[in-house]
């Protein structure tokens, strides 16, 4: 028999869950009549854009792969999209990847002004942690260890050290092991604290973790090969951001280092390994290893 929460189809879960998410940041995040107004009006904006609220999912999944009531992950859930959102609209700005269209929307930057999606950006980053705050702590996981963990990941050692080499690497020859660790910081590690934050509201084995931890990074990795591959392969239409960008700033990107081929092979290659991670979980981990099938095959 599967579990009741198999018997849902992915599309219907990945509603469903969206769903569960957007709710309780309509509830996190201040109402654009509190002041200032503009702050938590252009702070909505890009969070209600429509994103694939694919690192709020991976929490809320990782916790039920851990027997854990989804309610309880949803702090942490909330508290990654804030993070999300916020690189998102820095990474837009003119002085970094200067992008126009986000989530099918006109930037952060375009309708509000840089000054404003400066400051959206850094109440997003802020309201995360207030938000994770209110996580419940486990016994294993006091609240602490779980601000110390999103804090990490989304710091100078991670998510920003990533956006800083992605700068430094344009138009400059990068190796294959400089790329990955690129990709590892930048993307790779808030996904795989989506996961570790879902699983410790869980109050995961130290076994449950170790393993989320290893599909996380293996599939955090082919996220971002495959996001590279969809920039050069895909329409902005689709995509909801502009198309070949990477290319016009000649950034390091799989497709421009190994080609695409190469690039689609390492991506099912890390997809394999991520589901290898998967193994001692079990059964309940189901709802995880359609995700990691679904991200390979996505097409925006
Ligand atoms: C885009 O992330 C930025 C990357 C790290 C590749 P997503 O593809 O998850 O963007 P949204 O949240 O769906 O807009
Ligand atoms: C973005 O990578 C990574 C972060 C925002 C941390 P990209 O620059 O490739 O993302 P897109 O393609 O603009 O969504
Ligand atoms: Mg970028
Ligand atoms: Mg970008
Ligand atoms: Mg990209």
């Amino acid at each position: 028999m599967p579990e009741a929460s198999q018997t849902v189809s992915l599309p219907a879960y990945l509603k469903k869950t969206g769903a569960l998410v957007d709710r309780a940041l309509q509830r996190f995040l201040p109402r654009a009549t509190v002041r200032s107004g503009t702050l938590h009006e252009a702070m909505r904006y890009s969070i209600f854009a429509g994103g694939k609220r694919l690192r709020p999912i991976l929490s809320v999944a990782a916790a039920e792969s851990c027997g854990g009531p989804p309610g309880n992950a949803l702090p942490a859930a909330c508290a990654v999209e804030c993070i999300h959102t916020y690189s998102l609209i820095h990474d837009d700005l003119p002085c970094m990847d200067d992008d126009d269209l986000r989530r099918g929307r006109p930037t952060n930057h375009k309708v509000y002004g840089e000054g404003i999606a400066v400051l959206a950006g850094d109440a997003l980053l802020t309201i995360a942690f207030e938000i994770l705050a209110q996580s419940p702590g486990t016994s294993r996981y006091p609240v602490a260890a779980q601000i110390r963990e999103l804090a990490v990941a989304a710091g100078s050692r991670w998510l920003i050290a990533g956006q800083v080499l992605d700068l430094e690497g344009e138009g400059q020859p990068v190796t294959t092991d400089a790329l990955r660790f690129i990709h590892q910081s930048k993307t790779a590690a808030l996904l795989t604290a989506s996961l570790r934050l879902g699983a410790m509201s869980a109050n995961a084995t130290p076994l449950q973790l170790r393993q989320l931890t290893q599909f996380g990074q293996a599939l955090g990795l082919a996220f971002q090969v495959i996001d590279d591959i969809l920039d050069v392969t895909q329409t902005t239409e689709k995509l909801g951001k502009t198309a070949g960008k990477d290319v016009a700033a000649t950034k390091a990107t799989y497709p421009a280092l190994i080609g695409l081929e190469a690039s689609r092979k390492e991506a099912h290659r890390l997809t394999k390994k991520a589901l290898l991670a998967l193994k001692p979980l079990g059964n309940r981990a189901s709802r995880l290893r359609e995700i990691a099938h679904y991200l390979l095959d996505r097409e925006y």
